[in-house]
């Protein structure tokens, strides 16, 4: 029967219509099953029965502000979020610096904040961030503009063109940088020279400013500019805010002049958009150039695009050195997952070593284990724990009332900390990304780089980054690193900046099995090469044992 009806043409049309018309009424109905659940958890008019989240204002003027600044120094900085949690539950009311805040522990309802398409809710900063970044600044921008900047700088970064070049680059300032931590007498402070290193490359990607006098400049100048963003924001000569305004119209100028200077060059060339971009001037003025031929495109980009720039170099500067900074804490004090970086990485390395092959950025981001520890140091280190929005009217998530003009803040270090969502959420743990492959950058309880249209645009030129970074690291040297401890706030750093001592490691000596044995007992292992199998005795540079070569060998 079943034969007889599907070797008939008119049976299988009638059998294909009606599969496609179910197939239609499933996806309505599943689109609008999705719409109804969005729907019920954000909504923008209050109903009788939704309240202001329970909770306390405070003291007076400064509300519950000492001790969030406090839990921000412990080592614990989640207690200020855990105490409320567990009195008032995930989402709850406070008064932080100066305002009245809801604090949201509960990731649908920070998945609701982030989805919204700005028309609820606006980014809220501290005076000092809004009047140093500028009124042009993407993190300020609302709307179709938002979304324009968004998606020109994001598609730019995750072009495979792009990737291939900056790695390159990061590659050679990662092996310069790293080859001048030998000669040093001092250990070295980890979370500087990863500074030195993200920075080159971001004024690389920015505005393809190379190593010189320009580029120590713009070091300077931005150095003494992002002091300010977190201060009290008193405009006196001498004040901190002040120096860092001082430095900001010094910063502006030199990059404004950048700008002026490229845009000359390609009216005088009469570059098109055609051929791949060479930085990010180059993809907003080719746009910019391409909406003022088409003036019915809309939005357009500002005049000016030097705002954009600057605040770039804010957003790309201090997190992704972090990142490698405390992944490499976490190693330290994790030699299982030392041992299992190092061994993948080395494998990497011999191969390429073997088939005199350059690295490309997809050898980099293939490599399982290390992209674990990166989305692992990430979930823990929170470089970002949370972001401020802003409600422009009365709204309702989850039963909850926020307000008009009131804050909210969506704390991503409470989702990523709490063991509803992790499995021993403080202890580091790589391999519990295994089963995602550890390339997740964002899902409903790992946010690391925000959500929704804000999604961080530079997020896979940050993993690129790190990853490049790890390689080298650790397939150069060994390394010990000193105590050090984890600070929150105002933003994550180490309090000593993680000073470690480095011992390069250049191993070793081919010989006979006998020979070696005799000279080095069992400070050899045994390699094949072949048919050949050689004994290498396993000595770093400093002539000491290395037992981390021991189990993890390399050919040199
Ligand atoms: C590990 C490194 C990084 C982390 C953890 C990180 C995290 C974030 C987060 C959480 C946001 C969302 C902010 C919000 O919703 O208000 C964001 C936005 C942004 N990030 Fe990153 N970021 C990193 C690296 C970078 C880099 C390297 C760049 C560029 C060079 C960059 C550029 C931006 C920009 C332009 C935005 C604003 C997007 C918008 O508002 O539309 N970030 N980042």
């Amino acid at each position: 029967m079943l034969w007889y009806l599907f070797n008939d043409t008119e049976h299988i049309n009638t059998v294909r219509k009606l599969i496609r018309r179910s197939w239609r009424k499933m996806i309505m109905y599943n689109n609008q099953l999705k719409q109804k659940k969005k729907d019920e958890t954000i909504s923008c008019t209050s109903s009788t029965s939704s309240k202001i989240p329970r909770g306390t204002s405070g003291w007076p003027l400064i509300g519950e502000t000492l001790e969030f600044i406090a839990s921000g120094y412990s080592s614990r900085p989640v207690t200020f979020m855990e105490k409320r949690k567990s009195l008032y539950g995930k989402v709850f009311r406070t008064h932080l610096l100066g305002k009245p805040i809801i604090a949201s522990t509960d990731p649908d309802v920070n998945k609701a904040v982030l989805q919204n398409h700005g028309n609820v809710f606006v980014p809220s900063y501290p005076k000092s961030v809004t009047e140093l970044l500028g009124k042009s600044s993407i993190l300020q921008t609302n709307g179709p503009l938002q979304k324009r900047l968004h998606s020109l700088i994001g598609g730019y970064f995750r072009s495979p063109q792009f990737k291939s070049r900056i790695a390159c680059e990061i590659e050679d300032s990662v092996k310069l940088s790293l080859s001048t931590w030998e000669q040093r007498k001092q250990p070295v402070l980890l979370q500087d020279e990863t500074k030195q290193i993200t920075f080159e490359v971001l004024v690389r990607v920015l505005m393809s400013v190379g190593p010189g006098e320009d580029m120590e400049f713009l070091k300077r100048e931005f150095q003494e500019f992002i002091k300010g963003i977190i201060c009290l924001p008193i405009k006196f000569p001498g004040t901190r805010f002040y120096k860092s305004l001082q430095a900001k119209k010094k910063l502006f100028k030199m990059v404004k002049n950048i700008v002026e200077e490229r845009k000359l060059g390609m009216e005088k060339t009469g570059e098109k958009s055609s051929g791949s971009p060479i930085d990010v001037i180059h993809v907003l003025l080719t746009d910019m150039k391409e909406s003022s031929d088409n003036p019915q495109q809309l939005p357009r980009l500002p005049s000016d695009i030097t705002e954009n720039i600057i605040e770039m170099m804010i957003a790309g500067e201090d997190s992704v050195p972090m990142v490698m900074t405390l992944a490499v804490k976490y190693l330290s004090d994790n030699p299982v997952a030392l041992s299992r970086i190092m061994e993948e990485n080395m494998t990497l390395k011999r191969q390429k070593a073997e088939s005199c092959d350059g690295y490309a950025w997809t050898d980099y981001m293939s490599l399982q284990f290390t992209q674990n520890v990166i989305t692992e140091t990430l979930r823990m280190a929170n470089i970002i724990n949370a972001v401020w929005r802003k409600a422009q009217k009365d709204v309702e998530i989850k039963g909850f009332l926020i307000p008009k003009d009131w804050c909210i803040m969506t704390s991503f270090t409470s989702v990523h900390m709490d063991d509803e969502n992790y499995e021993n959420p403080y202890q580091f743990n790589p391999w519990r990304w295994e089963k995602t492959r550890g390339m997740v950058n964002n899902s409903i309880t790992f946010t690391p780089f925000g959500g929704g249209q804000r999604l961080c645009p530079g997020l896979e030129l940050a993993r690129l980054e790190i990853s490049i970074f790890l390689h080298h690291f650790v397939t150069k040297y060994r390394w010990e690193a000193e105590d050090d401890k984890i600070v929150t706030f105002p933003t994550v750093k180490m309090k000593r900046k993680l000073p470690i001592t480095i011992t390069p490691m250049v191993v070793a000596m081919r010989g006979t099995p006998a020979l070696g044995r005799r000279f080095f007992g069992d400070s050899v292992v045994q390699m094949r090469s072949g048919h050949h199998k050689f004994m290498i005795p396993l000595i770093s540079a400093n002539g000491g044992y290395d037992w981390t070569l021991h189990r993890y060998m390399i050919f040199l």
